[in-house]
């Protein structure tokens, strides 16, 4: 046991190990991330990268695209094992399972993939066709996630979605008899017109599906977006999002779902693998348009951001050479500490001082000043080298993270 204790205001932080231990970037997991751009129709909400397929998709040449891409971003990953692949949207669900498997089965020759790596495709329920589930299956995709928003069919129309609660009800359905017990649904919460009791009903009709995770956001009015520029009335304000949030959480703690990041809820065995690691400050490859990526490289001692072009036709046109990198940037160790917050204080779990040390190379007497502040307000409270956000710290969690800000000159 080092210095700290559950609420001892008193000791600072940082005397739980010399400040002047050396300390080094560890190779974090690695995950891979593929951006699938298009969708049916654009949500009003949505600030995705994600386009109205108009006319046929090209999904064939989307896939060499990829495989391109990831050709070029290999020399990054040299000799690493991919643990988690994760295919987001867009509308992942769009491309016929012939293409996910050809994309996977090239992937799988060109990096290691873990043995049981999780493998995950986002749905949109609107796109479920029959036979679809079991073709994903045997490409490989061992998880799915369901994009069902809500089961009023009254908000998922105010929503601009594809589907009404039925047909979600029926896709998930499908999917589960294709054979998958590994299956997210997402729901939002504080959606125009909705009060207390109508986003109870939505997790109990999510809960009763069964599902193995939850994702619970609350709906936010991105810039750019048609709700951003008209908000649509009967938005619930603060204390209404918040009370529904407790509700909510509660409903799903009583069925066995623990809340284990801002949004994300499961039993202990079923959280998203891909999610920890981002959460937890490990490495993702990003292939698709738009994709971005983080990859610690220990010889240089550097962590580098890259980002691919957003548009699907400009990827499309440069995918495996230099000009289809959007941007590339350095994480300098001034910037690691807000980075890795930004990630870790969202989990329940917090994070421990080890791994901070590990994934950002920083010691951990760097942060101390600004943990002692945290604990102060009570935000935050630290044990035996874990430091975990309190309820109070998971209210306000953009206040704390900002303490871990660098102050530019
Ligand atoms: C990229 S979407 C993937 C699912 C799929 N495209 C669909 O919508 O059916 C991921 C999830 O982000 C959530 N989301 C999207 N825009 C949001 C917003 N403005 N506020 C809160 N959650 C949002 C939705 O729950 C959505 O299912
Ligand atoms: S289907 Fe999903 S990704 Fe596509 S526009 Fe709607 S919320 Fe965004």
């Amino acid at each position: 046991m080092n210095g700290m204790h559950v609420n001892d205001r008193q000791g600072p932080v940082a005397d739980t190990a010399p400040a002047s231990a050396p300390v080094s970037l560890a190779t974090p997991p690695l995950s891979l991330y593929v951006h699938l751009p298009w969708c049916v129709r654009k949500c009003p909400y949505c600030d995705f990268n994600s386009h109205e397929g108009r006319g046929p998709l090209p999904f064939e040449p989307y896939v060499d695209a990829l495989l391109a891409d990831l050709d070029f971003d290999l020399p990054l990953a040299w000799g690493r094992t991919v643990q988690t692949v994760f295919f987001g949207g867009g509308t992942p669900s769009l491309f016929p399972a012939d293409a996910i498997d050809r994309f996977l089965q090239a992937a799988s020759s060109r990096l290691r993939f873990a043995p049981g790596c999780e493998i995950t495709l986002e749905t949109n329920p609107g796109t479920a066709e029959h036979g679809r589930f079991g073709d994903y299956r045997r490409a490989g995709v061992n998880r799915l996630s369901f994009g069902i928003q809500s089961f009023d069919d009254g908000c998922l129309q105010r929503l601009g979605r594809i589907h009404d609660s039925a047909q979600a009800e029926a896709a998930v359905k499908l999917a589960q008899d294709a054979g998958f017990d590994n299956i997210n649904l997402d729901l939002m919460y504080a959606l125009p017109g909705q009060d207390l009791a109508m986003a109870g009903r939505d997790i109990q009709r999510a809960l009763a599906l069964q599902p193995a995770h939850m994702s619970h956001y609350q709906l936010t009015l991105e810039p750019n977006t048609v709700f951003a520029a008209r908000p649509p009335p009967g938005i619930p304000d603060h204390d209404a999002s918040w009370d529904m949030q407790e509700h909510c959480q509660q409903l799903l703690a009583a069925a066995g779902h623990a809340q284990y990041e801002v949004s994300a809820y499961a039993r202990a065995d079923r959280r998203c693998a891909h999610n920890l690691n981002y959460w937890r400050f490990g490495d993702y490859l990003g292939i698709g348009a738009g994709a971005h990526g983080k990859l610690t490289l220990g010889s240089e001692q550097s962590i580098l951001r890259r980002w691919k072009l957003k548009h699907p036709a400009a990827y499309l046109a440069h995918a495996g050479s230099a000009a289809a990198i959007g941007g590339d940037e350095t994480i300098g160790p001034v910037q690691r500490p807000f980075e890795f917050m930004l990630n870790a204080l969202r989990l329940v779990e917090g994070f421990s001082l080890a791994q901070f040390e590990a994934r950002t190379g920083l010691p951990r007497a760097s942060i101390g000043p600004q943990l002692d502040a945290a604990r102060m307000h009570g935000w935050l409270e630290c044990d035996g080298g874990r430091v975990r956000p309190t309820e109070l710290g998971r209210r306000f969690t953009n206040d704390v993270v900002e303490l871990f800000l660098a102050e530019q000159d």
